[in-house]
């Protein structure tokens, strides 16, 4: 049942010499050629869309395709694969705008379908860091599961990391993963770059300029409804590389959206648009990522997926008139829409995904106007209670959150 881990006859991949970061391009090439070198095959990225009876709205992560291979099928392409997925996750939508949060990223992975084990992937790991990306070995730090009351400590993730001379800190919550409330899952290890300009120091729980890069997940169990866990006919490994986060690092950046990737958006909307920096970041992001979302075949409606894609072409309409109730997104610049789907090799064309977004913007200020009207009513003009707010929503279709915009001073009573 269980594989251990079998070194394979390959020689370590030489320092990369000293010269320009790479590309986001480049990256990815890096990564998926140290994988096909040693025997991954590469899988297609799926579509942000997943297909009925996945209780889930959009793949959230590179593995989230390849469950039911985690748990035991069989994968045509057999037992190493490698691949970059796109991925879309809204847990962080109110942190959109910082430095480091998007909605639509880019998840590189490598999966062990039932073939080798945590040593051999966490070695590569570091290989491919330091040897792949040129990440002094020094700069990085691991963290590994601590154990909890049903599981002991990941003492092969240990060994793993004494060996390469790795430092280590141990975790509870944050060293487990799982795509969900059921499902595979199981201890991961993390990896973690210094990102600080003075030598490194203190550990990844203490000091945030270590920024976490490449998650290496071993899929051991599965969670059934009533919380047991039960081991996985097969031993897996699932890793997954924030690629934009990568990129940032390779490059020395601050943000991620700094790196060559969203020079276009970062060039062009600030001046198109008078933004600040966190104004330019979330509409740089939620545009992006309405493009992608459309791009793989969502409009935007009031339940689902298409009110994820409402919510950032809203939250894009909010911040551009609030300083300026004229700008429109008709004067977003198509090539950017285009670039990005040509990016994610999605065949709708840029007109399209364009009309979809000036279709929601009329919609949208239509329904502003006539909650502006309704607003202006004597029964609404002092502080809303719980019932007015229901009448609203369910007589006149205004969500609580655009009443708030459209009044933004009253407080609801009780
Ligand atoms: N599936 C793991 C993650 O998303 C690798 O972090």
């Amino acid at each position: 049942m269980v594989n251990a881990s079998k070194p394979h006859p390959h020689p370590p991949t030489p320092p990369s010499p000293a010269g320009p970061p790479p590309t986001t391009r480049q990256a990815v090439d890096t990564f998926t050629g140290f994988f096909r070198e040693r025997g991954h095959r590469p899988v297609p990225g799926a579509s942000l869309v997943r297909p009925p009876g996945d209780p889930v709205l959009f793949t959230t992560s590179g593995m989230h395709p390849l469950t039911p291979y985690l748990e035991g099928r069989p994968h045509p392409l057999g037992r190493r694969l490698v691949g970059v997925q796109r991925c879309l996750r809204t847990t962080d939508l109110e942190e959109v705008g910082d430095l480091t949060h998007l909605t639509v990223f880019e998840m590189l992975g490598s999966w062990s379908l039932g073939d080798y084990g945590t040593r051999q992937s966490l070695r590569w790991g570091h290989e491919l860091l330091v040897g792949g990306f040129g990440i002094e070995p020094g700069r990085l730090h691991a963290t590994v599961f601590g154990g909890d009351d049903q599981l002991g400590p990941d003492t092969e993730s240990l060994a793993a990391w004494h060996e390469l001379g790795v430092p280590v800190e141990f975790t509870r919550e944050d060293n487990w993963w799982s795509n969900g409330p059921t499902g595979p899952c199981g201890p991961d290890s993390e990896i973690f770059v210094w990102t600080g300009d003075v030598p490194p120091h203190g550990t990844p729980g203490s000091d945030d300029r270590w920024v976490e890069v490449w998650n290496h997940v071993m899929m051991r169990y599965h969670r059934s409804e009533d919380g047991s866990l039960r081991p996985l006919p097969q031993r897996g490994v699932d890793t997954g590389m924030g690629l934009e986060r990568l990129v940032m690092v390779l490059q020395g950046r601050r943000s991620v959206f700094d790196i060559d990737l969203f020079e276009p958006w970062m060039r062009t909307l600030p001046e198109l648009w008078r933004l600040d920096g966190p104004q330019s970041r979330l509409v740089a992001d939620h545009l992006r990522s309405a493009a992608v979302v459309i791009g793989d075949g969502v409009l935007p409606a009031s339940n689902g997926r298409g009110y994820v894609l409402r919510r950032l072409v809203r939250r894009v309409l909010t911040t551009l008139w609030r300083d300026d109730p004229a700008r429109t997104l008709g004067d977003l610049p198509e090539s950017l829409v285009a670039g990005t789907l040509d990016h994610f090799g999605q065949q709708c064309p840029p007109a399209a995904v364009r009309e979809v977004l000036l279709d929601e913007e009329c919609r949208f200020a239509g329904m502003l106007d006539r909650g502006r009207r309704l607003l202006a009513r004597p029964r609404f003009s002092g502080p809303l209670d719980e019932e007015d707010y229901h009448y609203l929503h369910d007589t006149h279709g205004l969500p609580r959150e655009l009443i708030d915009l459209l009044r933004p001073e009253p407080v609801a009573r009780g």
